[in-house]
């Protein structure tokens, strides 16, 4: 279902979150670079002088350790894993990977194992791992299991999302033969894959060998797209998320395209909705009123369209009395109480669920914001300062956002724990979107209806706050932020504070004219890379921009920026100007998108990637970083050969790029399986074992080839040229007992 300029990002069928619909025409570059470049030197030297003289704490060491980090000590201490386009998982010499949780398998002991070919019920799924596994944390149970401990290494309970399905493994070789038509479907087959998204919780125990799901463990639970979730924040009762599910706009069901994640000091998750718009059925916002029609082409896009699986279709009409599936049609009906106009807007929100509490009703904590949210990763938490979220928006030209609580942390609130606190802190709070300035520095703009620029904005009419927070983009495009190359995950360095979000890839980069959605995008300091050897592809192997808050303050409005790394081909027939971060064969890698910074390990960086432009060389990866810290390197002139938006003239971007790339600083621990991403990495708290996510193996195979087990991309983890892939958490271990990684 991939099409090809899509390929790079093959695992949503519509390539929704790969899809451009920010026509504000923020920015670019051109403008900006002249400003700041006539005023400012951009000479290394000065400008890292300006930073670091700004931050006097937790740096020291850092600027010239050679891309060490902050701890000296640290190295990494495996050998780099060779790229290959095998069926396998591989990882280092004197490592162990063992599956542990796959699509399909009991998360209770009311269903049987797995059949895995499509002939295991609908309702038997919502008692089964789901599909896709995504972002994913782990929570400590004490020895018993009776009560929270985060330190205990041996229990705990891991919550995992299921971002999206591979429709043709989830139905047997009949069903898929029969068409999938999105106008028709049968409804157990909806209700089948509405129990493959969510969210697991799990409770995973070592006794002696390795790591097992304990099936009996009354922690154990599924979340899907049909389950019950409270809408919480300044959105509640919104006119905009009324339904007729929930007249008072309170309440909603489901959560979908659980992407990446976050977590909380008082032991809760939070899930990320990312592509819930392309599940929708939606009339031509033409047909529509003029603010719900630039909303909808906004978010969701201006066509009809049936929605990506044909939920709201089933064959004969929803017969089921509550709106199963007719809640899936955005269709204006009677009034917003009497139909489901309004149901995308309760979608788009970071959930946060209470792993400790299997009866709570989870709740979408609207303060964050609405759009294709990636993952929420937080600061550290410090004591009588504000928490603060990182989150990005994963489509092309969308924007980097971050959220700032009103009441300041008191440790206290930790032991108290449960989404009561979570009221305290995540329904209370200020919501930015950030502005990258070609001098390198930058501006967090927040997000208000008393700002005058969204107040008066003319591309949207706000009512008030609420609606600011349900159609944020339109507030971010009237306050100038910055269109991005995808946004993905963000991470926080635990010693220098210094955030990465990952910037996965961008096909519009660089080019005029719209494309398959798409608007346009120039380049620019922050996404200053066009490369053109298969084509016009815009930004193909992506970048990982950083980001210093001024005064070192994670509540600061301004900020400093660099880029910490470049994905590229370590042989590409573009030289330094596409490889600027000198990889090499132990590191080279395309499309980063899971990021992530141990905690046991101060310092050690994880980095994932869903990439489809290396991949007839490599299969997705895992990589270990230890990145340096934010103004490292220098300022880059970058050249970009023939770049369409500059009429086909070559055009050199100046930059900042972090220090170069070593086999010290960065080397490839995992590569994945045929068609896979790796996406979704946690911890033990002693470090010796993390859990990764192998999402989507073999997802490039034909529905025509169904009944053909041997032709399939993939039969990861099962037996070659027999069984259906599955996407599967794998547990991954030191055989002499270390801790991973270092
Ligand atoms: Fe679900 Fe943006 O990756
Ligand atoms: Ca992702
Ligand atoms: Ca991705």
């Amino acid at each position: 279902m991939t099409d090809t300029l899509n390929k790079h990002h093959p695992h949503s069928p519509n390539g929704a979150d790969d899809v451009s619909r920010n026509t504000s025409g923020n920015l670019d570059f051109d403008a900006i670079l002249r400003a700041r470049m006539s005023r400012r030197t951009l000479l290394k030297g000065s400008f890292a002088a300006a930073t670091s003289s700004l931050f006097g704490i937790g740096l020291a060491g850092c600027n010239d350790s050679g891309g060490g980090g902050g701890a000296a000590v640290l190295a990494l201490g495996f050998l780099a894993v060779a790229k290959h386009t095998d069926d396998v998982l591989t990882v280092p010499d004197g490592y162990t990977a063992t599956v542990l949780y796959r699509l399909g398998d009991p998360v209770d002991g009311s269903v049987a194992d797995y059949a895995n070919d499509g002939s295991d019920s609908a309702d038997s799924h919502a008692h089964r791992a789901g599909d896709h596994h995504d972002g994913m944390h782990w929570f400590g149970l004490n020895t018993a299991g009776t009560a929270p401990d985060s330190t205990n290494s041996r229990r705990g309970l891991l919550c995992m999302n299921h971002e999206n399905i591979t429709q043709i493994f989830l139905h047997t070789v009949a069903e898929v033969g029969a068409g999938l038509s999105t106008a028709s479907r049968v409804a157990a087959q909806i209700d089948k894959e509405v129990n493959c998204h969510g969210v697991s919780v799990i409770e995973v125990v070592r006794d002696g060998g390795p790591f097992q799901v304990n099936k009996g463990s009354a922690y154990n639970r599924r979340l899907t797209a049909a389950s019950l979730m409270d809408i919480s924040g300044p959105a509640r009762g919104s006119d905009l998320l009324k339904t007729k599910f929930s007249t008072g706009g309170t309440q909603t069901r489901g959560t979908l395209n659980n992407c990446a994640n976050g977590y909380t000091p008082r032991g809760t998750y939070v899930t990320c909705e990312e592509n819930w718009a392309g599940y929708f059925k939606r009339p031509a916002s033409s047909t529509l009123g003029a603010k719900e029609a630039a909303a909808q082409t906004r978010y969701i896009g201006s066509g009809s369209n049936n929605g990506s699986y044909g939920w709201a279709n089933p064959t004969g009409g929803d017969t089921s009395g509550t709106d199963l599936y007719s809640r899936w049609d955005i269709t204006p009906g009677a009034s917003a109480d009497a139909d489901y106009r309004n149901a995308a807007n309760t979608m788009g929100w970071v959930v946060e669920v209470d792993p400790y509490s299997p009866a709570s009703v989870p709740r979408k904590r609207t303060a964050l914001g609405r759009f294709g949210h990636e993952g929420a990763m937080p600061a550290q938490a410090v004591s009588g300062k504000p928490l603060v979220y990182y989150m990005g928006d994963d489509a092309r030209g969308e924007y980097i956002y971050k959220y700032v609580s009103n009441q300041n942390w008191d440790p206290a609130d930790a032991a108290t724990g449960g989404l009561v606190i979570g009221d305290k802190y995540l329904d209370d709070g200020r919501l930015y979107v950030a502005r990258f300035d070609a001098d390198g520095t930058g501006a967090w703009i927040e997000l208000d209806i008393g700002n005058a620029s969204i107040a008066a904005y003319a591309g949207y009419d706000f009512a008030d706050q609420a609606d600011v927070l349900i159609n944020c983009r339109f507030a971010a495009d009237a306050v100038g932020a910055t269109p991005m190359d995808r946004p993905e995950w963000t991470g926080v360095h635990p010693d220098t504070g210094d955030i990465y979000v990952t910037l996965t890839n961008n096909s519009d980069r660089g080019k005029t004219g719209t494309t398959t959605g798409g608007q346009s995008r120039g380049l620019d300091a922050a996404n200053p890379r066009y490369y053109d050897e298969d084509g016009s592809k815009g930004n193909v192997n992506g970048h990982i921009i950083r980001i210093r808050e001024a005064s070192g303050d994670h509540a600061a409005t301004a900020f400093y920026w660099d880029v910490y790394l470049f994905g590229a081909e370590e042989d590409t027939t573009g030289g330094s100007s596409v490889n600027v971060s000198a990889l090499t064969d132990d590191n080279d890698f395309s499309s980063p998108d899971g990021l992530w910074f141990s905690q046991k390990t101060p310092g050690l960086m994880w980095l994932q990637t869903d990439d489809g432009a290396y991949t007839d060389v490599t299969n997705c990866m895992m990589l270990a970083a230890l990145p340096g810290s934010q103004g490292d390197g220098g300022a880059v002139a970058i050249a970009n050969l023939a770049v369409p938006s500059n009429g086909g003239a070559d055009q050199t971007v100046t930059t900042f790029a972090g220090k170069a790339a070593a086999s010290d600083n960065l080397r490839r621990f995992l590569v994945g399986p045929k068609g896979c991403e790796i996406t979704g990495i946690t911890e033990t708290p002693d470090g010796k074992a993390i859990f990764v996510n192998i999402q989507h193996p073999g997802e490039n195979t034909s529905a025509a080839n169904i009944g053909d087990p041997a032709s399939y991309e993939s039969n990861w983890p099962g037996t070659a040229d027999v069984d259906r892939p599955r996407s599967s958490t794998v547990v991954i271990t030191r055989d002499d007992g270390g801790v991973v990684g270092v």
